[in-house]
């Protein structure tokens, strides 16, 4: 190391000797001082340089009238009457002159008062900068308050006019933070760019005689920020606070010469010497500054300009290698690798190596690297092979455990039956649904996730994440999946695909835009639905529930139906979806004992009690989606009262109580015939029998309600549903006579006007029409 450092000085003497010939033509006073500011802290040659412990350089100069300064502005008045002698700028007491500032005693606002609150003493505190190249210096002082009971204002003007003041309260002298300006005791802030004017003046907000057993007297000041600490309670109750803050906390100022870079360049008076840079200050009132271009140091002001750094006699200031000689250059310098050597000198670079051994040594690397290298490249390709086939084996596995080999013998021995549907791989989906992005969320259920995907045919599809299954499921999750791709109805949704690669199977629908109908009884006041679209839609659902229940090679039941599993699409066309707790039910077996499960509202109280699912818990299911329809009510209501929370029960009770038309929702009394609503009423009552076996299948239901619609094509039935503009909103009194008008026309035998009356009831078997099923 020590020998290193030894070559390293050697090379370095042998350079400079060779270039630094000429370089002691300017030895002035300051070369002989050591120098912190690289050269700056000069004086004009033949100038004193020091006033006591106060450094001057130029611009600034010693003796008012000497011509050591760059102009009036810059001379300090040295006194000597005082020992040791005082430097005065103006009538500023000069604590410091650096580069950019100039740090002067500090003047300090006090009030002080006696125990009964009157005022004793009182100093105020201002600065005048008039227009001199001085500014106080906005970052590097603050306005400081220090009180109980105080506030104060500083005023500026002269350059800026500006008010700001600092309010510093406490109560107890506990609450009282050393070391902390934030209001309590002591209260700081700042003043605006180009300040050359203050006047701070104190006052009282009470007159504190509650504070005064700690806190007598309040102080104001503008000054550096990082020469003051606050000392607490100590500096209310220390007599001598006002001279040591004044001795020992400047007002920091910024100083510029001359008006501006180009100005005074094109005047030729620009003081900026060689090797410098100008650099115009935004103080609002011109000025620059200069500074020594990148590689040279010393007084910018002081002709002949700055001097180049010879940076190869400090080793610390260059990098060069030790084999290296560091040549200076004007602004930098130069390593270049002694004879023998060969790189590029630099200690942060190659460096200079020795030539003899370099042929060998780099043959040797190199092989060694190139060996080392394939080395690497061969096994990372290992390690991402046998990565790639634990992936696939991984989702081989999940294929398997989702059934997909089960799935695969169902198809081909479907023949065909799943032609259109279609395996999905993990990637496909994932793609679809760009990653499962959270705005693709359709819906989410007790079942699972619904996203929204495109899938490559730029074909719209809802995908179904299924929450994770144990095993015994399996079997049965995929002959669900392989009944509802045959399962053909145009009323229920289509089961595109699945995909079982995944940990959990996921599973494609056709996507069907129009939300659900429970959104659009229930939430939607816009769309809301005419009693031919409630009767279509609920005609369509019995449909393909029959279809579901007999049609499919095995009966398929549903164990879910309610209005927010029935989808519309745009031309409201209906369609079952949500088979998620759907089950087979084999042939030879008309019940099957398992866990009960549905939606609270809708479920069979049959089944809810003895577990034993059949076709005719949709059927009650379905009754009570046809009471949401004729009612707009949910199903379950928590909010009304004890009698009317179920709406099956409340809907069967009103018609025993001869008072349905009360509950039927107004657009629906309005726009459905008597017959329609009755018979309609009626199946309601029927599907929702507490027997089983009492309730009508659903192709029994489906039939009377695709009666009831070729009925209503009338064309006089449809002019009534026209009227569309009357307010919906109220169930009242005023709106059953108005409907009842509707319906003096003898629709049929059963409308004798008992409803304008009250007495008409319909809790009476022989008021069913003739079925008339197409
Ligand atoms: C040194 O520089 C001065 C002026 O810059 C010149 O007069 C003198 O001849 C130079 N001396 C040598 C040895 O180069
Ligand atoms: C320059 O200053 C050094 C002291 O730092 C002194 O030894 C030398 O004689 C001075 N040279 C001139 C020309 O003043
Ligand atoms: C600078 O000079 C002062 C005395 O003037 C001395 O105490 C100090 O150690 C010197 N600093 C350096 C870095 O030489
Ligand atoms: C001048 O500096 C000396 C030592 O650095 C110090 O003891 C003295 O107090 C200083 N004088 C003034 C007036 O700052
Ligand atoms: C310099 O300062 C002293 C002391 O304050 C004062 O008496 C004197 O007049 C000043 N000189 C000039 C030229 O202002
Ligand atoms: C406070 O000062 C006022 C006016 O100077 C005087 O009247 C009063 O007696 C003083 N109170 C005390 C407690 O010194
Ligand atoms: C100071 O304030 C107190 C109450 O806030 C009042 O009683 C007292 O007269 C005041 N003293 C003076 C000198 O105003
Ligand atoms: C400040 O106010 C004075 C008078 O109040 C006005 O003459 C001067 O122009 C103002 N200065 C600025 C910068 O607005
Ligand atoms: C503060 O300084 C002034 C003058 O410099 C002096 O008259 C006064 O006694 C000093 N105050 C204290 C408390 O030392
Ligand atoms: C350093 O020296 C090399 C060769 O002597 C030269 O090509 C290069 O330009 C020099 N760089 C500088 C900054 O002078």
């Amino acid at each position: 190391m020590s020998l290193n450092l030894f070559l390293c000085l050697s090379w370095l003497l042998s350079a400079q000797a060779a270039l630094e010939t000429n370089t002691t033509s300017t030895n002035t006073t300051a070369t002989a001082t050591n120098t912190t500011t690289s050269g700056f802290m000069v004086s004009k040659p033949g100038c004193p340089l020091k006033c006591g412990n106060l450094t001057v350089p130029y611009p600034f100069g010693i003796g008012v009238g000497s011509g050591c300064s760059i102009g009036s502005w810059f001379e300090i008045n040295c006194s000597t009457a005082s020992n040791p002698p005082k430097p005065l700028l103006g009538s500023l007491e000069v604590f410091d002159i650096s580069d950019t500032q100039v740090r002067i005693k500090n003047t300090v606002a006090s009030n002080c008062y006696n125990q009964s609150g009157a005022l004793i003493h009182q100093n105020t505190a201002w600065t005048k900068l008039g227009d001199s190249p001085y500014t106080f210096s906005d970052t590097a002082n603050k306005f400081t308050v220090i009180g109980c009971d105080d506030f104060a204002l500083i005023l500026g003007s002269e350059g800026r006019n500006f008010t700001s003041g600092c309010v510093s309260l406490c109560s107890r002298s506990v609450d009282v933070l050393d070391g902390y300006c934030t209001g309590i005791g002591c209260c700081q802030t700042s003043i605006p760019k180009g300040l050359k004017m203050y006047f701070a003046s104190l006052s009282s907000l009470g007159n504190h005689s509650k504070v005064w057993g700690f806190d007598p007297c309040s102080y104001a000041f503008l000054g550096a920020e990082d020469s003051f600490k606050f000392n607490g309670v100590s500096d209310f109750l220390d007599p001598n606070f006002r001279n040591r803050t004044m001795d020992s906390v400047p007002v920091v100022l910024d100083w510029v010469v001359g008006q501006s870079c180009s100005e005074d360049q094109k005047l030729n008076t620009l003081a900026c010497q060689q090797n410098s840079y100008c650099a115009d200050l935004d103080s609002g009132f011109g000025g620059y500054l200069c500074s020594c271009n990148k590689g040279y140091e010393g007084n910018p002001y002081l002709s002949p300009g700055c001097q180049d750094i010879n940076e190869c006699i400090n080793c610390d200031s260059n990098n060069c290698d030790v084999n290296a000689i560091c040549i200076n250059t004007p602004g930098s310098f130069n390593c270049t690798c002694a004879h023998g050597y060969y790189g590029d000198g630099r200690r942060d670079g190659h460096g200079c190596i020795k030539q003899v051994s370099q042929f060998p040594v780099i043959k040797l690397s190199l092989g060694l690297s190139f060996g080392f290298l394939s080395l690497l490249i061969a096994v990372t390709l290992l390690y991402f092979s046998i990565k790639r086939r634990q992936h696939i084996k991984l989702r081989e596995k999940f294929f398997q455990q989702n059934g997909g080999l089960l799935m695969k013998q169902q198809i081909s021995s479907n023949e065909g039956g799943l032609e259109s549907s279609k395996i999905f791989t993990a990637e496909e989906l994932k793609k679809a649904t760009n990653n499962y992005a959270e705005d693709r969320i359709l819906g989410r259920g007790g079942y699972g996730v619904v996203y929204k995907g495109i899938v490559p045919n730029q074909r719209i599809v809802a995908i179904k994440k299924s929450r994770i299954m144990d095993e015994t499921q399996i079997e049965q999750f995929i002959n669900e999946v392989v009944i509802l791709t045959q399962v053909n109805h145009r009323n229920v949704v289509k089961l595109l695909g699945c995909c079982l690669e995944t940990e959990v199977p996921l599973l494609v629908y056709e996507y069907v835009s129009n939300g659900t109908l429970f959104h659009h009884i229930h939430k939607s006041a816009l769309s809301w639905l005419s009693w031919d679209h409630r009767l279509r839609i609920a005609a369509e659902t019995a449909g393909s529930l029959a279809y579901l229940h007999s049609a499919a090679s095995k009966p398929i039941i549903h164990r879910d139906v309610k209005s927010a599993n029935i989808l519309l699409d745009d031309n409201y066309t209906a369609k079952i979806s949500d088979f998620g707790a759907s089950r087979l039910v084999p042939l030879d077996q008309t019940q099957v004992t398992t866990l009960v499960q549905g939606t609270l509202g809708y479920l069979d109280p049959e089944y809810f009690h003895t577990s034993q699912l059949t076709e005719k818990s949709d059927v009650y299911s379905f009754g009570v989606v046809l009471a949401e329809l004729m009612t707009g009510k949910k199903p379950l209501c928590p909010e009304r009262p004890q009698e009317e929370r179920n709406l099956a029960t409340y809907f069967i009770l009103s018609m025993k109580e001869n008072r349905l038309f009360q509950i039927l929702e107004p657009r629906v009394v309005r726009e459905g015939t008597l017959d329609q609503l009755q018979t309609v009423a009626e199946l309601v009552k029927r599907c929702l029998k507490l027997i089983s076996e009492e309730r009508p299948t659903m192709k029994e239901v489906a039939m009377q309600l695709e009666g009831l619609r070729k009925f209503t094509k009338h064309p006089w039935v449809h002019q009534q549903g026209q009227e569309e503009s009357v307010s919906c909103q109220e169930e009242s009194v005023s709106l059953m006579s108005e409907t009842s008008d509707l319906y003096t026309v003898p629709l049929s035998p059963y409308n004798t006007g008992g409803i304008v009356s009250g007495q008409y009831s319909l809790d009476s078997q022989t008021i069913f029409p003739a079925n008339s099923p197409r």
